[in-house]
């Protein structure tokens, strides 16, 4: 069995990108000491090559968070399963994700971060779905805009299995519909 279809967005093309998004907010963000909030646990691979090209003075702090449903009944619940352990108020902050999806997870963090009132909240994500989004949201820094396909791998999982993956590939329907 092959477990993937193809390699959608290889190693070198990734490394290329996250580099350019690296010195795109050093130079946005000079000065600004921001905080990059890396939300556990698919962007954990995303974050440590960013932040490895980050030019800037820099703080990291960690969130785990996970939302229930879809669409806008369930739209306010978000599960904190862990929570920052700095106090944002006044800081530069920018949530680091690996996907967003239907938006209902950075929907409600979003809020729930405006809420601690950061200086500035800014969203960078490796990829985008924008096929899937239910929320009007967007990131301010995007690697690679993807179609809806089942992707894994550079921190992205399924049934926690890919994410030590160096690229990102599509995962084959046939091991997630066995
Ligand atoms: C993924 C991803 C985002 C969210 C995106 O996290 O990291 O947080 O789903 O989906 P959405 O836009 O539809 O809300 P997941 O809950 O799979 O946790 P993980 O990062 O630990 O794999």
């Amino acid at each position: 069995m092959n477990e993937f279809d193809k390699i959608l967005i290889s190693q070198e093309d990734i490394a290329k990108r996250v580099k350019e998004l690296s010195q795109q907010i050093s130079r946005d963000y000079k000065d600004l000491n921001p905080l990059f909030v890396c939300i556990l646990k698919g962007s954990v691979i995303f974050t440590a090559d960013l932040l490895r090209n980050i030019d800037t003075p820099a703080q990291i702090d960690f969130m785990s968070v996970s939302s229930y449903g879809s669409g806008t009944e369930s739209s306010g619940v978000l599960n904190i399963k862990k929570d920052l352990s700095v106090d944002i108020e006044g800081k530069h902050v920018i949530v680091v994700e690996d996907i967003i999806d239907s938006g209902n997870t950075l929907f409600n963090l979003k809020n729930l971060l405006l809420s601690r009132n950061p200086a500035s909240l800014k969203i960078c994500t490796l990829l985008d779905k924008p096929e899937r989004r239910v929320q009007d949201i967007n990131a301010d820094y995007t690697g690679f805009s993807i179609p809806d396909e089942f992707v894994v791998g550079y921190g992205l999982d399924y049934n926690e299995n890919y994410r030590t993956l160096p690229d990102v590939r599509v995962l084959s329907r046939c091991v997630y519909e066995k």
